[in-house]
């Protein structure tokens, strides 16, 4: 039986991918670096570092700068996210996710965070939500980042939950996949083609309800 749900943060909680994703855009435009689409998906989920990487890799541009140079840039990505953050509140919780999580809270459901980023306790506190997660998954103590098991195994861990006792939701395509290779239950919030990977698939946050799942896995 499902005992825990293991969470992503940016993109499925709150709208904070939309600001990693405007504050990348940025900096790709400053290394010279066409965005696109394409790119935008791949980064979801992604480690700050490992970002930085594969929008270089995109642009050919791989071995351009020294690690203290790449720490840098990283940083400066990371203070324009901070900025966008600035003046985020509770109205930034996706549609239908706080009532999703006092419903979890209310059928005795443990709740985890599974999020790479590093500000994820900040988003939390930003939006009001932190009270709802029992635990949290230092992504700074991680040896591999999304799509490795790695993060969602720790989420399960953490609960003291058996991977098959936990529901992991996401909205990345290595998210997914790493929900998947921990042998959870996965949930896939978006684009049904990018998360075709997903035991369950909702195109929006609206439809995450206890209702829904049951009705899924039935
Ligand atoms: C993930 C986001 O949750 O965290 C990525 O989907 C982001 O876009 C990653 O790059 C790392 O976040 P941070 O806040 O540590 O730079
Ligand atoms: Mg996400």
């Amino acid at each position: 039986a499902i005992k825990g749900f293991v969470f992503d943060l940016d993109g499925v909680i709150a709208d904070t991918s939309v600001y990693h994703a405007q504050a990348w855009h940025q900096l790709a435009t400053e290394l010279g670096v066409a965005w696109n689409d394409e790119l935008a998906d791949d980064l979801k989920g992604v480690s700050r570092m490992d970002s930085l990487e594969l929008i270089l890799k995109a642009g050919g541009k791989t071995d351009a700068y020294t690690q203290a140079e790449k720490e840098a840039y990283a940083t400066k990505k990371n203070d324009n996210y901070l900025a966008l953050l600035k003046n985020m509140d509770a109205s930034a919780i996706l549609p239908g996710i706080a009532d999703f999580l006092a419903d979890l809270k209310k059928h005795d459901y443990q709740l985890s965070l599974a999020s790479a980023s590093k500000n994820s306790p900040l988003v939390l506190e930003q939006l009001g939500l932190a009270d709802y997660f029992s635990a949290r998954v230092d992504p700074a103590t991680l040896k591999h980042g999304k799509p490795d098991p790695e993060i969602f195994a720790r989420g399960a861990a953490i609960l003291n939950l058996r991977p098959d006792e936990c529901i992991g939701v996401e909205d990345a395509k290595a998210g997914v996949q790493s929900i998947n290779a921990a042998g959870e239950t996965s949930i896939g919030i978006g684009d049904l083609q990018t998360l075709a990977a997903a035991d369950i698939n909702f195109t929006s946050t609206k439809d995450l309800t206890l209702a829904n799942i049951e009705q899924a896995l039935a």
